[in-house]
């Protein structure tokens, strides 16, 4: 009877340990129990609960990234836009406002008196601006994944590129195929783009946080625990991929104004404007004295018949 309990307790600890080692999807993350649970630690004081079978939402991945740089732990080092109004991440990271579900909250000021508003991926797309601007909540449902890769023992095809971009997105971010629209290979310019797309309205994936995970993944700094390092094999070679962009097309267009118009267009712009209004006055004083002239010369012709 004995050890039958104690046979029991054994299995029930291997079991919790084993279920509750570790958090697969984000290297950060600890797990404890029971009853298991894992967290992520945000900030000082501040710890996560986060579900490791799913891919970590990326405010809360952003916001643990800034919090272990501020406390000196470590962290990251470091074709062509799909439309007109795809966009990149120029400004990286910054310490973001999460809902309590992970996703970004649409205005976003890092801790400052300036804000700015961004996308269902975090990434800005609007000017700055101060406390009070009015963002709307805009979701990202393109995203444009352009690698580049080293050379190759030998040349793969389109379509075998393509069959081991979708099989490493659904082996490795569990992305469905249908998400998928296109693959594109140039050999020569050793550049894969690949398009994740869904369709408007549809809020069921979240294709920047795979892009993201991606991202972490050619940059050789994963956010999987899993120490199986990232590889694209094809059918006839591997490619090793050495860099990554990232494009984002939004459900409603960004709203930067014109990068040009600024500093030197803006003061030629208003010295312009300047002299019109300078001139158009001295005009208006001018025709105003005539016409006082006038009607003094006129008044003295007038005097004589009075
Ligand atoms: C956010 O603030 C941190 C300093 O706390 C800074 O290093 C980072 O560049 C800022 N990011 C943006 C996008 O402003």
């Amino acid at each position: 009877m004995r050890t039958l309990i104690a046979l029991c307790f054994l299995a029930f600890v291997a079991g919790a340990s084993a279920d509750c080692g570790v958090c697969k999807t984000m290297k950060w993350g600890v797990c404890d129990g029971p009853p298991c649970a894992c967290t992520l630690v945000l900030g000082v004081g501040n710890k996560q609960i986060v579900d490791c079978n799913n891919l970590i939402p990326k405010c809360f991945l952003m916001k643990a990234e800034m919090h272990r740089a501020r406390t000196n732990q470590s962290t990251r080092s470091i074709g062509g836009k799909p439309v007109e109004t795809a966009f990149v991440d120029n400004d990286g990271i910054y310490d973001p406002v999460c809902d309590a579900n992970g996703g970004f909250k649409a205005v976003q000021c890092n801790g400052t008196e300036t804000c700015w508003c961004v996308n269902s991926a975090g990434v800005r797309r609007s000017d700055k601006g101060d406390k009070n601007i009015k963002c709307e909540p805009v979701e990202t449902y393109w995203v444009r994944l352009q690698l580049t890769h080293n050379a190759t023992s030998s040349i793969p095809t389109t379509e075998h590129v393509k069959i081991a971009v979708e099989n490493v997105l659904l082996q490795r971010y569990s992305l469905q195929k249908t998400f998928v629209k296109k693959v594109e290979y140039d050999p020569d310019a050793r550049m894969i783009v690949v398009d994740l797309e869904k369709p408007k309205g549809d809020r069921s994936v979240d294709l920047p946080l795979v892009g993201y995970y991606m991202e972490k993944d050619v940059k050789v700094l994963p956010l999987f625990k899993d120490p199986a390092p990232f590889k694209l094999t094809t059918a006839s070679t591997d490619v090793p991929l050495n860099n990554i962009l990232v494009y984002y097309v939004d459900e409603v267009a960004p709203t930067f104004t014109m990068k040009a118009l600024t500093g030197g267009v803006i003061a030629v712009i208003v010295v312009v404007v300047l002299a019109v209004v300078i001139g158009l006055l001295v005009l208006f004083f001018l025709r105003r004295r005539e016409q006082a002239q006038y009607n003094k010369t006129q008044g003295r012709e007038m005097e004589p018949m009075s």
